[in-house]
């Protein structure tokens, strides 16, 4: 049997390991497509260790949640979701999922962004009602999501943008790339949620990738200092860098037209999405993030990088 290599976890909590597996082998609904680039997001991360709600539970297994390949015709495609890995030479898709990408399309940068860009781009089109005009606030702005969300956001026809972070020389660049306003988030709590109800507290939605203490704070701090508190605030849950949970108080939601959703693996109808149109923004570097290209016989040492602000590590098999 003709064998491939691929990236494995063979125990949680482990990096994953360069291998030699059997070559997969085409079936009535899937086709077998060369693996050409795929991106260590902080997801690809999680599920691997074990510890996301869409882990596997059975060692051992191939990593990745995404990949560009090209096709057995020849044409380029991001596929996607939580299911089987991609890390891999080879790997089965699904032909009626996969996005079609242009055929200059960069794979390492599409591999390095399609993730962190769809997460503002599926919100924005299926998980909110969102309209042209409307304003939003992008709480944790200065990582890689969040600041192509500051792009798609303003591509989207938000109206005004506000982007908000910790990295002030990251909030400085956003300036530049379409946020209207920029906030810091500073370790002194009153500072920030003093800042957030001067400067962010009118907004129509807000696209939050911290979650945790954070948020509550920017939540009271915004919910307290809406001028019309029957407008509809759409706050949605896309990320967790700053914990997995939050503690809200009943009342906040009584005295607000406040609206929590989450968007993610699970929550969102891809094919509702326009992601082929998300996949031409990002091939034409509109909603980029620098690619960080890596061999795949080096997984286990890109495993533990640290990327750089503005950048993703992406895997070449
Ligand atoms: N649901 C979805 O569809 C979807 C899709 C993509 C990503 N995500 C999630 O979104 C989050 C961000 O992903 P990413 O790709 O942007 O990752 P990333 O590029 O690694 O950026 C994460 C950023 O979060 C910030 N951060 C970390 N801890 C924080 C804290 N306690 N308070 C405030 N900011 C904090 C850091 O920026 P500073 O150091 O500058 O503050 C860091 O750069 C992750 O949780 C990821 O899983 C969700």
């Amino acid at each position: 049997m003709e064998n491939i290599t691929a990236a494995l976890v063979e125990a949680f909590g482990e990096p994953p390991h360069y291998r030699s597996i059997p070559a997969p082998q085409a079936d009535s609904r899937h086709e077998v497509a060369e693996v050409l680039a795929v991106g260590i997001h902080p997801v690809t991360r999680a599920i691997a260790s074990g510890r996301h709600y869409a882990s596997s539970a059975a060692l051992p297994f191939i990593p990745g949640i995404d990949a560009v390949v090209r096709r057995a015709d020849g044409s380029l495609a991001y596929v996607g979701g939580a299911g089987s890995g991609t890390l891999a030479e080879r790997i089965l898709i699904d032909p009626d999922a996969a996005i079609p990408l242009p055929a200059h399309a960069d794979p390492a940068t599409v591999a390095a962004s399609m993730n962190p860009a769809m997460s503002s781009w599926i919100t924005l089109r299926t998980r909110v009602p969102f309209t042209a005009g409307q304003s939003v606030l992008v709480l944790g702005a200065t990582g890689n999501a969040g600041s192509v969300a500051v792009k798609a956001a303003r591509l989207l026809g938000a109206g005004r943008v506000i982007a908000a972070g910790r990295n002030r020389e990251r909030l400085e660049q956003l300036l530049a790339e379409g946020a209207d306003e920029v906030i810091a988030l500073s370790p002194d709590d009153a500072e920030t949620a003093a800042a957030l109800a001067e400067r962010a507290a009118q907004v129509d939605v807000v696209l939050d990738y911290i979650w945790g203490a954070p948020s509550e704070l920017a939540m009271r701090a915004i919910l307290g200092a809406r001028i019309d508190h029957t407008q509809l605030l759409d706050w949605v849950h896309i990320g967790g860098m700053g914990g997995p949970t939050i503690t809200l108080d009943g009342a906040g939601l009584r005295s607000n037209a406040l609206r929590i959703s989450g968007s993610g693996f699970g929550s969102v109808d891809m094919s509702k999405a326009a992601l082929p149109e998300l996949a031409a923004a990002v091939a034409s570097g509109t909603l980029a993030i620098r690619p960080r290209p890596i061999p795949l016989t080096e997984i286990e040492a890109a495993w533990s990088h640290v990327d750089e602000p503005g950048e993703r590590t992406v895997i070449i098999p």
